[in-house]
Formats: C-alpha cells, structure tokens, sequence
C-alpha cells in the first residue's frame, strides 16, 4: 500500500482501491483519480475539489446532503458509524472542530466535523481530520489500533503540536504523520521539533512528508 500526502490535510492511500481524503491541495495540481472521496467537514481547505471530483464520497450527513445537491454521488455517514465500500471499511470518528460550507452568500453549517478509519488490505489508517485533543482517542487505539496516524500540528485552527505528542500517545500508532502544517503563516511549524519530541520520548516512529511524496506502507503485520 502506498500514501502519498498532498499537502495541508490531503492524503491519497493507493491499495485495492484508491482513498483520496479532504483533496484539498494547496499547490492548485489536480488530484489524482481514485475510487473513494473521503470528507472530514465542509471548510473549503478540506472540501477542496470534491465537487468537481464527482467520486463516491463519503462525509458528514449535512455536508452529504450538500454535495448530493450538487451532483456528488455522497454517502452520508454520522460519528461513530461505518460502511463497507468495495472491500474498504470506512469509519467516522469524532472531531472536535466546527463545519462551514462556503458557497454563495453566507454559505451554511455544514454539520460536525468529523475524523476516519480507513481499512483496506489489512492496513488501518486513522485521518483525525481538523481538531483538538480529546482523550477519546484512546478508544480510537482500543477499538481500531491503527497502524498510522495523521494528526494535524498547525495550531490556531486545530492541535499543535504539544497536544498532538499526547494525542500519539494515546492513539498508539506505530507511525505517526503529521499534516495540517505550514500552508500558510498562520498554521507555521517546525515539524522536526515534533518528531525529535515523540521520537525521544516514545518507540513511535514519526514520517515528515513533502507535499508531493509518497511512501510505502508495510503490512499492518509487519510492524505488530
Ligand atoms: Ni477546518
Ligand atoms: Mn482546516
């Protein structure tokens, strides 16, 4: 299995099938093609080119309903619910943010924010979307254990990274990316002080990736 990471909170997982989650890519390229669109809330730096995408996509029940307006094939899940898409396990976890959709006028609340679990090949990933810390992320590590975590370090909008150290913890992912970083001024930080912090302190494994990159990922069994 293959992840590559796009930039800001864009990450595209390459098994039997292809997950593109939140195609917002802050270079402007265009996505790549995939089976599944994954949304984690309505900001427009997450809902990026899921209308002109037109894939499947799963997202939060009013940011469905949104996007089916708008000729998306939307799968609308709620948080703590899952679904089975083509040998894929898609599960929405809580995210502690808010969800406006941009559109014309004022635009709408989109719904609660939300985070996955994606599972294919064996391989589970957990996408924590925008949020804060919450300790419920250690029933995320009881109930799905997953093998990588990507945590957004940004601040101001989301955790930073001291909160995403403890976050690591508690999720327990053996490898840990973090994303949601460095787009713009307001969300700056260095992300080797983060992997030096968790790398020091903790036998987990952090993996910087440059917008663009793309790396393996082992079998879930060979890292157990
Ligand atoms: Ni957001
Ligand atoms: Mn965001």
């Amino acid at each position: 299995m293959y992840l590559s990471y796009y930039g800001h909170s864009c990450i595209f997982i390459e098994g039997s099938k292809r997950v593109l989650i939140d195609p917002f890519i802050p270079s402007g390229d265009t996505p790549p093609d995939c089976d599944i669109v994954c949304v984690t809330h309505g900001h427009a730096d997450h809902l990026g080119e899921t209308v002109s995408l037109k894939r499947k996509t799963v997202a939060p029940n009013e940011l469905a309903k949104y996007l089916a307006a708008q000729g998306v094939p939307a799968e609308a899940l709620n948080i703590g619910g899952g679904i089975e898409m083509n040998g894929v396990l898609i599960t929405m976890t809580q995210a502690i943010h808010s969800s406006w959709i941009e559109d014309a006028g004022d635009g709408y609340y989109g719904g609660p924010a939300a985070g996955y679990i994606i599972r294919m090949d064996g391989v589970t990933i957990y996408h924590a979307g925008d949020t804060a810390l919450f300790s419920d992320m250690k029933l995320i590590r009881d109930l799905y254990h997953p093998d990588v975590a990507l945590l957004p370090i940004g601040d101001r909008f989301t955790m930073g990274p001291d909160e995403a150290m403890i976050a690591a913890s508690y999720i327990g992912a053996p490898l840990v990316i973090p994303i949601h970083y460095n787009t713009w001024e307001k969300i700056a930080q260095d992300p080797e002080l983060f992997r030096h912090a968790i790398e020091k302190t903790t036998d987990m494994h952090v993996a910087i990736l440059a917008p663009g990159e793309r790396m393996e990922i082992a079998d879930a069994n060979a890292h157990k």
